[in-house]
């Protein structure tokens, strides 16, 4: 399948994209993972990126861009591909298109991901993410604990608070998400590619996108 995942931050998009990895073999991509990999690893690109994500803020469209268009000629596409985190901004969904073209790859759709703003702030307040680059398996403290509190169940590193975790950096990730990344809904939809998922349940998420596959 090769689908984009819409929805604000904590509405389960990367939970989500790492259950369909299971479904067919699709390859979950995350930006939000390959930054935080390139800012661990203190690449040229994560000491540029770092202090827009700590601060909630996005990360120029030009430095996405250029992650992206390497990132979708990998073998690893040709089964299909879950975009989670991406398009962020209409200039990225525009590019994004002409890349798609480009490529000669059809999407099968984009899925907005619809989930209440008190179940978001809970969930990001209690999500604990794996701090190995190769992991970063997510849990939560109240609905996925892992099972030796702190430590990660699949490598053993720590599982730990995101630096873009405080109250300040979500209130503004979420404001982020309104002003810049929902007007991608009404884009998808005039191209007819959008399906709203409105749950709290992930499994049912992925059910909704299956079925419409
Ligand atoms: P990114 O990593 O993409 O963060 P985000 O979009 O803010 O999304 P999150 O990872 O916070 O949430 P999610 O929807 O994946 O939820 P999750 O499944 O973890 O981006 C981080 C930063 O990188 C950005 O702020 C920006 O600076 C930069 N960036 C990234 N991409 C960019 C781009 N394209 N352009 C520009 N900048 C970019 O779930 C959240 C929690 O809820 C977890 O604890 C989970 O266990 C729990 N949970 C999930 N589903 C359920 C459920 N059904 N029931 C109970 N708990 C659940």
């Amino acid at each position: 399948m090769k689908l984009i995942l819409l929805g604000a931050p904590g509405a389960g998009k990367g939970t989500v994209a790492k259950l369909l990895t299971k479904h067919d073999g699709s390859v979950q991509i995350s930006t939000g993972d390959i930054l935080r990999v390139a800012v661990a690893n203190n690449t040229d690109l994560g000491r540029e990126a770092k202090g827009f994500m700590d601060a909630g803020d996005l990360v120029p469209d030009s430095l996405i861009m250029g992650i992206m268009e390497q990132r979708l000629q990998e073998s690893d596409c040709d089964k299909g591909f879950l975009l989670d985190g991406f398009p962020r901004t209409i200039p990225q969904a525009e590019d994004l298109m002409k890349l798609l073209d480009k490529l000669n790859i059809k999407l099968d759709m984009a899925v907005e991901i619809d989930v209440p703003r008190d179940v978001i702030l809970d969930r990001l307040t209690t999500r604990r993410t794996c701090e190995n680059g190769d992991c970063q398996e997510i849990y939560n403290i109240k609905s996925n604990p892992p099972k030796v509190e702190g430590i990660c169940d699949k490598c053993g590193s720590a599982a730990v608070q995101r630096a873009d975790e405080t109250t300040e950096a979500i209130t503004h990730r979420l404001n982020t998400y309104n002003e810049k990344t929902a007007p991608l809904v009404d884009f998808y939809d005039g191209k007819g590619l959008l399906v709203s998922v409105k749950a709290t349940d992930s499994e049912v998420v992925v059910k909704a996108i299956t079925d419409k596959l």
